[in-house]
């Protein structure tokens, strides 16, 4: 069985060394891939937004099933080009990967379903946008409605900083272009959040391991977003009793509004939660496996992803069952300097060849690749350093033992990843 990965980061990297150990033993080819997916199969230079040249990829390599990792070529509709020509493809198709393509069409399809979230209103323009700001008052979050990368959303303590934040979306010199022009503004919710990732048919689902990321660049959740600096699974935060509530009361009724709906969803649903006094409440809906999620809750998945993918395609997902994890796994990101800012590229990467003398770490590729035979960085978050074990501690420990092999010049990382999953576990 021939398999095409779409996508470059650690989450697709990750998806490949899961599947290079099913016991279907598939071929893998990527496009575009990383020097971390050439150690897997065969990478392909098509970039994931060249729909046409990744369709004729996988017509003329005969490609037997195509899995899409990032949000941006599902909410263009790379699954209906793929669909239309008879391609096996896992991923939602556009109407439905609008779930995260447009956080008004997530947040108006929530409030028609009485999914909960925060409270929320969308504006376009500057001017009412300002005058239910007084109405409201801060903390109150400011997010760009379009993909942003992770990095439109503005949680906003004082009314300045909202204000500013207001302006550099719908003002004269918006920031974040098209993605920006629409913003929702919604009500602070207070809680610990977890990442929960449901595989699903459209009508059924499975859960798959739960995990906890860490937003802020910097210890102990400080300094700006980005798009993950680190995460763990699973997440004790999520007791049996939450993710069943989470279940009845979001998932299910959000597979069963898109179909009601016609656009019924099929793939991965990420929803990321923030769990309140009141329950479990959407902060977002996602498309797609999250990264570092991903690097994380795979390695501790205990059953085949091929064949619950193959299901979820066929139909007949209602007969899998997914049991909960035996292991713990933790991942850091290591970072270029600079980053989530700008940041150069192009610094030597030593030491990666290391990291295989420590027992149960993994190196990730995310942002690296080969400039005259050397492995080079060549993003914000260039590698995810992943420790597995049967405690979360054990996790951790190898997971920092992989970063101290590996070095670049300005590599920055959080020295605090999964403590809060730790200091959950000694209560
Ligand atoms: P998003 O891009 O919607 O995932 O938001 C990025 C991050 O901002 C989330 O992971 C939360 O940490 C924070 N955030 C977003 N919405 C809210 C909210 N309504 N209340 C509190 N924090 C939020
Ligand atoms: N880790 C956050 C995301 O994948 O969006």
């Amino acid at each position: 069985m021939k398999i095409l990965i779409i996508g470059n980061g650690g989450r697709e990297h990750a998806i490949g060394r899961k599947l290079a150990a099913s016991a279907k033993k598939p071929t893998l080819l990527f496009a575009p891939g990383n020097p971390g997916m050439e150690e897997l199969g065969s990478c392909f230079a098509v970039a994931s937004d060249d729909f046409r040249g990744l369709l004729s990829l996988a017509q003329s390599q005969k490609v037997d099933l195509t899995i899409v990792g990032p949000e941006q070529p599902l909410v263009g509709g790379i699954v209906d080009l793929f669909n239309e020509n008879g391609l096996k493809v896992f991923g939602p198709d556009k109407a439905a990967a609008a779930l995260e393509g447009s956080k008004a069409f997530s947040k108006d399809f929530m409030a028609r379903h009485h999914i909960p979230t925060a409270a929320f209103k969308t504006f376009r323009a500057l001017e009412p946008a300002k005058a239910w700001l007084r109405e409201m008052g801060a903390p109150i979050v400011i997010k760009a409605s379009g993909l942003a990368g992770g990095k439109g959303a503005v949680v906003c303590m004082t009314l300045p900083e909202a204000e500013s934040a207001l302006n550099s979306m719908l003002g004269p010199k918006a920031v974040f272009g098209a993605a920006g022009s629409e913003v929702v503004m919604e009500e602070f919710m207070e809680g610990e959040e977890a990442s929960v990732f449901a595989l699903t048919d459209g009508e059924t689902f499975v859960l798959l391991p739960t995990a906890q990321d860490h937003k802020r660049i910097g210890d102990g959740d400080t300094g700006p977003n980005t798009g993950g600096m680190g995460a763990y699974a699973p997440a004790p935060l999520m007791t049996r009793e939450l993710l069943d509530e989470a279940s009845r009361t979001i998932i299910q009724p959000t597979l069963d509004g898109m179909r009601k709906e016609g656009m019924p969803y099929r793939g991965i649903l990420y929803v990321g939660l923030m769990i309140t006094r009141q329950g479990p409440k959407v902060v977002e809906f996602n498309c797609r496996l999250g990264d570092p999620e991903t690097q994380v809750v795979l390695p501790i998945l205990q059953e085949d992803l091929l064949d619950l993918i193959l299901a979820s395609l066929d139909g007949t997902l209602g007969k899998c069952q997914v049991q909960p994890p035996k292991e713990w796994a933790a991942v850091v990101v290591m970072a270029s300097k600079g980053y989530p800012g700008s940041y150069e590229t192009g610094i030597p990467i030593e030491g990666l060849e290391q990291v295989g003398s420590v027992a149960s770490a993994h190196a990730i590729h995310a942002g690296t690749k080969r400039l005259q035979g050397r492995l080079v960085t060549a993003g914000g978050r260039v590698l995810g350093m992943v420790g597995q074990g049967p405690s979360l501690t054990e996790a951790i420990q190898a997971a920092y033992a992989g970063t101290a092999k590996v070095a670049f010049a300005g590599a920055q990382f959080r020295s605090d990843i999964a403590k809060k999953g730790l200091a959950r576990l000694v209560v």
